[in-house]
């Protein structure tokens, strides 16, 4: 529908206009542009299932034209897509009107959009700006709308959102989903008829086994959950749409009336109490207080918003959001509609995962142990609220198989952990100026010929002395992880290093603070800090320095085990590979290593020169291993907690029990001996009284035992 250069056109022109760039001066014309951008993205988005932009870009551009069309009216057409609600209409299902037209939402990104709006609800209600309103908060579930229409206690209609005023009769469909009651007890409110809206979604993990056994069968996998979703409710065939395990959460009551037809559904009061009938009744219903929940105010509301953002992702299902949703029934119905949507809700949408920009240039780092690692330059996009700029492209194998070329839009990510992550290049956006990335063959610092170790994926730099090399271990040395040296940070020892201060590891232990302090940013007082903290680390622990020496595969618990077996570090100058094998949990990939080191004199040297700095080459009492706590209540048992603790933290009773003798696990198995709940006790007390050979204590039970 559209060509490569028409879309790669109106991509460059949407990001202009998202960065403030470029905007026309006629308003018409202004108007235009945006609605034809709109268009596009749409089709991107809900046709092709491949967005060029980020949920939260694409809305940005829509309230820019929202904004036009609201200072000059006159430029709304009646295709403009703010003048509808997204359709799936198409002309196989009957359409059937609903009984009170299904909007979209107004959005919101964070607590100050919330308080915003908590204001405005108030304003248009003639509240006090200070009187607390409440409000109903639940997930903003991301499947397809559904709208079922019960009379006389049965399910007589379902239908899609459509267009919003006109839906999709899928009764049919909606009929073999499980959690849709076919008959509801609505009689015993005195409702003679009712529409209730919800969201139909798939579970991530049943999507997933859906996935792996179409794969097994060489069918083409579902794209995503939603998709999979909105697709399974218009399929032909009910028995077909069975095989998808769709489900339905009701997320309102929209409309209820009795037999004289007047609305009666005022009368629960709460939208929090409609949906606590709505659980009774057999639907399936945010859960209440862990889904959804009555906050007294907006703030606590937006505190719920936000644990839900940061709790997402170990979610059975996919949201995009949380709906905050005035309570009071009434309120609802005195604030009213806009024609897209409720004045008395407002969704909170998380900031999105995916967005596209352009790969400007590829770096090459190299780490402390010579490890090349390609990092994509682009232009710098918002990427779940942190402007993004560079991102890891891992290795070369990665840069093949997404063949990735300089000038490509590419597609990013961040999803479960924080690290932005390169899903793929946007190819049919290519012009043919895309150039290919060469990987280099010789080390962009020294110029040494990188290898390749075979069956590794990382490329290395092989010389030693790379400087590159050099700075990496002086910065790892002094890091939180070895030496820790507070104070002294990337920035100090990128610094010293270009001075000519820094050349290796052991000169951190003789720097030229006379020197330093005449730099700027520098006085007396913070070279003295910089100095007691030195001076600090001079103490540390044998195996913080090990550790600090970036032996390649020479871990924290290798160093620490390094540590606990010599008298002095200069013992492994002696030491054969065998030698190390006699240590329990040492293998020969570090035996190999650590030997290496040590035979190499210029290394053996600096140790040397380290003690004569005063810094400590033997165990302290740190280094030597903690012995097992042989008497205590629990020796030998397997202790786990669950449920809030009351009169102490996670940790503070897992180190108590530790020191009764019991090992503490995280999971309820077949070997788990006691299990002490705290408040709210979930599924692993159940879990474990299945099993009927846990014991199962209290918290002051707990106490008594170790203290007793
Ligand atoms: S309330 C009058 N609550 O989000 C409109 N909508 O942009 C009130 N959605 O497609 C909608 N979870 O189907 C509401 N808990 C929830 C929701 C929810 C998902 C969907 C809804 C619609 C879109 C609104």
């Amino acid at each position: 529908m559209y060509d490569p250069d028409q879309q790669k056109a109106f991509f460059e022109r949407s990001k202009a206009l998202l960065n403030g760039q470029d905007i026309l001066t006629d308003e018409d014309e202004r108007a235009a542009e945006l609605r034809q951008l709109l268009k596009f993205h749409e089709h991107r988005y809900y046709v092709m299932n491949e967005p060029l932009l980020g949920d939260t870009e694409y809305d940005q551009l829509f309230k820019q034209l929202e904004r036009l069309e609201e200072q000059s009216p006159e430029l709304i057409t009646p295709d403009s897509p703010t003048q509808r609600v997204g359709s799936d209409l198409d002309g196989d299902f009957v359409s059937v009107p609903h009984l009170v037209p299904m909007l979209s939402l107004g959005n919101s990104y964070n607590a100050e959009d919330l308080i915003e709006f908590d204001k405005s609800v108030k304003r248009m209600l003639n509240i006090d700006e200070d009187q607390p309103l409440a409000y109903a908060v639940e997930p903003k579930y991301d499947g397809g709308s559904i709208a079922l229409v019960y009379e006389d206690d049965l399910l007589v209609r379902a239908a899609t959102r459509g267009n919003g005023t006109l839906g999709e009769e899928i009764t049919a469909n909606a009929r073999v989903i499980r959690s849709v009651p076919l008959v509801a007890d609505f009689s015993r409110f005195g409702f003679r008829k009712v529409e209730l809206r919800g969201e139909v979604i798939i579970r991530k993990d049943k999507f997933a086994a859906m996935n792996a056994a179409r794969a097994k069968q060489g069918l083409s996998l579902f794209a995503n959950p939603r998709n999979t979703a909105t697709g399974g409710l218009r399929m032909k065939s009910p028995a077909e749409v069975a095989t998808r395990e769709l489900e339905a959460f009701i997320y309102s009551l929209g409309i209820a009336t009795d037999e004289n037809g007047k609305d009666a559904l005022i009368d629960f009061g709460t939208h929090t109490a409609a949906l606590d009938a709505l659980t009774a009744l057999g639907f399936k219903v945010p859960k209440a207080n862990i889904e959804r929940k009555h906050c007294n105010d907006i703030n606590e509301a937006a505190a719920f918003c936000r644990q839900w953002e940061d709790q997402r992702e170990k979610y059975h299902y996919e949201i995009d959001g949380m709906v905050v949703k005035v309570d009071s029934l009434a309120l609802q119905e005195r604030a009213g509609y806009t024609s897209h949507h409720p004045r008395w809700a407002i969704a909170y949408k998380f900031a999105a995962k995916q967005a596209t920009t352009t790969l400007l240039d590829v770096e090459y780092q190299v780490g402390k142990i010579g490890t090349i690692t390609p990092v994509a330059k682009t232009e710098p996009v918002n990427l779940a609220g942190v402007s993004i700029s560079s991102i890891s492209l891992h290795n070369e194998d990665f840069i093949r198989e997404k063949d990735l070329r300089f000038g490509d839009k590419i597609l990013i990510e961040r999803a479960g952990d924080v690290i932005p992550y390169v899903v793929k290049a946007l190819d049919d956006l290519r012009d043919g100026s895309e150039v290919p990335i060469e990987y280099p063959k010789a080390c962009p610092f020294c110029d040494t010929a990188l290898v390749r170790a075979e069956g590794e994926a990382a490329v290395r730099c092989p010389n030693y002395e790379c400087p590159q090399q050099v700075l990496q271990r002086i910065i790892f040395h002094v890091s939180k992880a070895a030496m820790d040296i507070d104070g002294m940070g990337k920035r100090y020892v990128e610094q010293f290093f270009e001075y000519g201060w820094l050349n290796s590891i052991v000169d951190v232990y003789r720097l030229p603070y006379a020197e330093i302090e005449q730099l700027e940013g520098f006085g007396t007082k913070s070279v003295e800090k910089l100095r007691a903290s030195i001076d600090t680390a001079l103490e540390n622990p044998l195996w913080r320095l090990l550790h600090g020496l970036s032996i390649h595969h020479l871990g924290k618990k290798a160093s620490q085990l390094l540590a606990a077996n010599v008298q002095h570090a200069l013992d492994l100058e002696n030491w054969t590979e065998e030698d190390f094998l006699h240590i329990k949990d040492i293998g020969p990939t570090v035996a190999k290593n650590v030997a290496e080191w040590f035979a190499n004199p210029g290394n053996v040297r600096m140790l040397r020169e380290m003690e004569f700095l005063g810094v400590n080459l033997t165990p302290t009492d740190a280094d030597k291993p903690k012995a097992a706590v042989t008497e205590g209540p629990f020796v030998g048992k397997s202790i786990l907690f669950t449920g809030s603790l009351q009169q102490m933290s996670r940790k503070e009773a897992q180190e108590k029990a530790a020191a009764a003798g019991a090992r503490n696990v995280s999971a309820v198995s077949g070997k788990l001996n006691i299990l002490v709940v705290g408040e709210k006790p979930g599924s692993k007390l159940k879990k474990a009284e299945a099993l009927g050979t846990v014991e199962v204590m209290t918290e002051a039970e707990f106490l008594e035992r170790v203290s007793g």
